[in-house]
């Protein structure tokens, strides 16, 4: 005879067994932005049980425009919520229709420029929204009897420990030393949540990761404004004496590693990601345009190279970011399939092949910012 409590008890030692725990329903916060919208494609693609509720605020940075490509049985298992992390009326209602099993909270404003004109806006995403999922959370979890296989997996970045000098990585034991106010909110986020484990118990995983690149990601940062600004023939504003340095991973190798850490990571555990590809500002231009020239068959006298521009260096602007993953590594199995070279060209290609999307994207909020803080 069936006996649902002695398969259930099988299926879960297997999963353990493969190191994989069963999960079915998934509420990811701020998947039409960059990375979280590359995490459910890769999901839906990947996880073919899994129904995906996508609570997302649809700012500036997020985009419906992201799910176009998907082939109709996999969007029937994603649906778009568009509401914000700060609405707690809004969260509970969530919770009470969906059994949830995991939270994967990408929600937040992320451009360290942006928050230097808005620190309070940066506050009440960041931090009080993820007070608010947290709380939230919580109540459903206590609700559902404090399951232990549940998870809260809080995506953070390597910038809360503050920038590095010529030597050493950034690991989970540096100290956290936040320069912008963008790193400052980030970082009270990651306390609240070890906040809520060490308090509640609920199963919260930090994993902080370095510099993401690649296709979906809003042309204010640093590799797909140049890319559009490569394509335009326009300056390439390069701040202070490009010699800061970043950690760059490619965004699906990111995606992989937060997959990882659901399925095998321990609550209360932090994880440090990143790909080991340190390069400069400098480096990082050049090795574009050289490759946005081959590709738009530029000849010597257009090389994109003479469009780099040295401006005004950003306030507080940290030196260098590097990460020690081994942890990640060691622990969890996981490791980077792309080199730089690789993710980049995977990252030019798809710009270009995107041209639709391109140009939705530079036609609105896109072009105020470049006309507000490069006047070009
Ligand atoms: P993004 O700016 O591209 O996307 C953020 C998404 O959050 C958007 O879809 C936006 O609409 C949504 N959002 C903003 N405020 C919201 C609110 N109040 N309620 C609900 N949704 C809201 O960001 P991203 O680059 O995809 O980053 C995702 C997460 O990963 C962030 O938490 C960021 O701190 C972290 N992170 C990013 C990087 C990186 O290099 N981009 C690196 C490490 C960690
Ligand atoms: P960015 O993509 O904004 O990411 P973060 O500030 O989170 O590291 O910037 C990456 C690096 O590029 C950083 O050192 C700042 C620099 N940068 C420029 O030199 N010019 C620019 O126009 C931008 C947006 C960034």
């Amino acid at each position: 005879m069936f006996n649902r409590h002695t398969w259930l008890a099988t299926k879960k030692k297997e999963c353990y067994g493969q190191g994989i725990m069963q999960k079915n329903n998934i509420m990811v916060t701020g998947g039409a932005g960059f990375i979280g919208a590359n995490f459910i494609l890769k999901c839906l693609n990947e996880r073919p049980h899994w129904n995906i509720v996508n609570l997302d605020a649809l700012t500036y940075a997020g985009n419906p425009g992201n799910f176009l490509e998907l082939a109709p049985d996999l969007a029937a298992r994603h649906s778009l919520v568009h509401g914000n992390i700060c609405d707690a009326r809004l969260l509970d209602s969530l919770f009470t229709r969906t059994p949830f099993d995991a939270v994967i909270h990408f929600a937040a404003e992320t451009h360290v420029d942006r928050s230097i004109g808005d620190p309070l806006g940066f506050a009440a995403t960041n931090v009080m929204g993820a007070c608010t999922l947290l709380e939230a959370v919580k109540k459903y979890w206590e609700r559902r009897g404090c399951h232990e296989d549940f998870r809260f997996i809080h995506v953070s970045t390597d910038e809360v420990f503050g920038s590095l000098g010529s030597e050493g990585l950034f690991s989970e034991s540096s100290p956290y030393d936040p320069s912008s106010p963008y790193s400052a909110s980030k970082a009270a986020s990651d306390h609240f949540v070890r906040a809520y484990f060490r308090t509640y118990g609920l199963p919260c995983i930090v994993s902080n990761c370095s510099n993401n690149y690649g296709p979906y990601q809003f042309p204010e940062k640093l590799i797909p404004l140049l890319i559009l600004r490569i394509m335009e023939e326009k300056p390439l504003p390069i701040y202070g004496d490009g010699q800061n340095v970043r950690d760059w991973l490619y965004v699906a190798d990111h995606c992989q590693a937060l997959l990882n850490i659901l399925d095998k990571g321990s609550p209360g555990q932090t994880y440090t990601i990143g790909g080991g590809q340190e390069l400069s500002n400098l480096e990082v231009v050049t090795a574009l345009c050289d490759l946005m020239d081959s590709r738009l068959n530029r000849t010597r006298a257009r090389a994109s190279k003479r469009l780099i521009t040295l401006v005004k260096d950003r306030p507080g602007h940290d030196r260098r970011y590097a990460m020690d993953a081994s942890k990640i590594r060691n622990e969890l199995g996981w490791t980077p399939a792309h080199s730089f070279a690789q993710g980049l060209e995977a990252t030019v290609d798809w710009y270009l092949s995107h041209q639709v999307w391109v140009d939705q994207v530079r036609s609105g909020e896109y072009h105020k910012w470049e006309k507000v803080h490069y006047k070009s």
